[in-house]
């Protein structure tokens, strides 16, 4: 049988590549497994040799401490593999076939799924509703930053690339496709983006970024990216979005200059709770101030999309409200202006196969506009390193050479 690397969280600013058990259709116990779940039987799952799966910021709250995660958990939940094994449930997807993998793990099964809220798919997690691959809290399921992967519901949560050549072709693109593409599109749409939408996107990582290529594909008619990472800007501004360099100052003065008005219809939070403060606060953590800045510059009426995460638990949090995931929001702002906002994890079944529809169709360089980058599962450690340091990069782990000739 075939051996399985992964790559482990081992404690604070720590990844480390172990060796662990190649998948079984059992989820047995392990680090971070939820007692509930250990020993279930998984007969409706695939075996995914893996093709790519990507380091997000997400996996970042958990590598710098920021969470509860355990010592060993092992990480990933953007993964894009080939079907190796099928279990004696699986009816329609066959070994051979290449997928991509939505982050959320939803059983389509249950009320929430069956109303496309996979994000919160309440069969899943003893924990709370909603589940990952490799996330802390999120029931154990064993992360995809690994040569294999355990996929459970396959037929339901699996998207097939219809024709494996063409999906080679474009696989950076597509392994895009499991997490930040459809959750900056999420973002955007949650925002109300549409034709001729003015539109201001706080954080310029990959998902800042998907958010802002999102927006573009609704039609909006000026997209502004505003960080302090003068790299990640350049970024933005090489696929046509405005930016505001947010170490100068409050966001709205900077709008104003761009659009004539210090307000947006739409605004997307592409942060979450490590938030920075604006300018002469750059460098300090201020976990309200996206979503306080951005109350302020979206226009009555408008909507706030807000993917950045935010915690129950956070053992970093600047004071004692803040570890408990409480933050000093200015909700009376909100509130007078009619603002919505939409939360949570992106329910990435509910675009993912549109998203895949429009890259194959060429009509969304999402690889190029995050600037996705192949290295090996033995480079993690650099990955996570460099991408926590603000690299304006995509990293994608490539742990069975298929990226290699990228
Ligand atoms: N809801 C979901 O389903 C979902 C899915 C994926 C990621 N996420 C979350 O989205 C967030 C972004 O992910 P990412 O991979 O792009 O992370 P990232 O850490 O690479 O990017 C965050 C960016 O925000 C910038 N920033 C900090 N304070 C800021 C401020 N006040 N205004 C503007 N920018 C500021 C940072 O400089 C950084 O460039 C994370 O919180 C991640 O956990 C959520
Ligand atoms: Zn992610
Ligand atoms: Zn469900």
């Amino acid at each position: 049988m075939a051996g399985n690397r992964a790559v482990a969280y081992k404690g604070p600013g720590k990844v480390e590549v172990i060796d662990i058990d190649y998948p079984t259709f059992e989820l047995k116990d392990g680090p971070g497994v939820n007692p509930a779940n250990v020993g279930r039987k998984v007969p409706h799952g695939a075996i995914l040799k893996t093709v790519a799966t990507n380091i997000c910021g997400s996996d970042q709250h958990m590598v710098r401490g920021r969470t509860t995660a355990p010592s060993d958990l092992v990480l990933g939940h953007e993964i894009t593999g080939e079907v190796v094994e099928v279990g004696p449930g699986v009816e329609f997807i066959k070994v051979g076939d290449l997928v991509s993998v939505p982050f959320n793990i939803s059983c389509g099964r249950c009320r929430n799924c069956k109303e496309r809220k996979t994000g919160i798919c309440l069969n899943v997690n003893p924990d709370r509703p909603g589940s990952a691959y490799g996330y802390v809290d999120m029931g154990g399921w064993v992360g995809g930053q690994a040569e294999y992967v355990l996929v459970p519901y396959a037929d339901w949560n699996l998207l097939k690339f219809p024709d494996r050549d063409q999906a080679l072709e474009k696989i950076l693109d597509l392994a895009m496709l499991s997490d930040i593409f459809p959750t900056g599109f999420h973002g955007a749409v949650t925002a109300g983006v549409g034709v001729g939408s003015t539109v201001y996107i706080a954080g310029a990582g990959p998902v800042g970024l998907a958010a802002a290529t999102g927006a573009m594909l609704l039609g909006a008619a000026a997209v502004i990216v505003g960080d302090m990472n003068a790299d990640r800007l350049a970024q933005a501004r090489s696929f046509g979005c405005e930016t505001v360099d947010l170490t100068k100052g409050e966001p709205a003065d900077q709008i104003e200059q761009i659009l004539g008005v210090p307000e947006v219809d739409c605004a997307v939070d592409a942060v979450g709770f490590e938030a920075k403060g604006h300018g002469s606060h750059a460098g300090e953590e201020a976990p309200a101030t996206v979503l306080n800045s951005l109350m302020d510059i979206t226009a009555a009426g408008g909507a706030l999309g807000i993917p950045g995460l935010y915690v129950t638990g956070d053992p970093g949090g600047i004071d004692a409200a803040a570890q408990k995931g409480s933050l000093s929001l200015s909700l009376g702002t909100g509130w007078a202006k009619s603002l919505s906002f939409t939360t949570g994890q992106c329910p990435v079944m509910k675009y993912n196969r549109s998203l895949m529809m429009a890259i194959l169709g060429d009509k969304a360089h999402i690889a190029k506009n995050v600037n996705a980058k192949a290295i090996g599962i033995d480079d993690a450690p650099r990955g996570y390193a460099e991408f926590d340091a603000g690299a304006a990069t995509k990293y994608v782990l490539n742990p069975n050479g298929y990226l290699d000739n990228l």
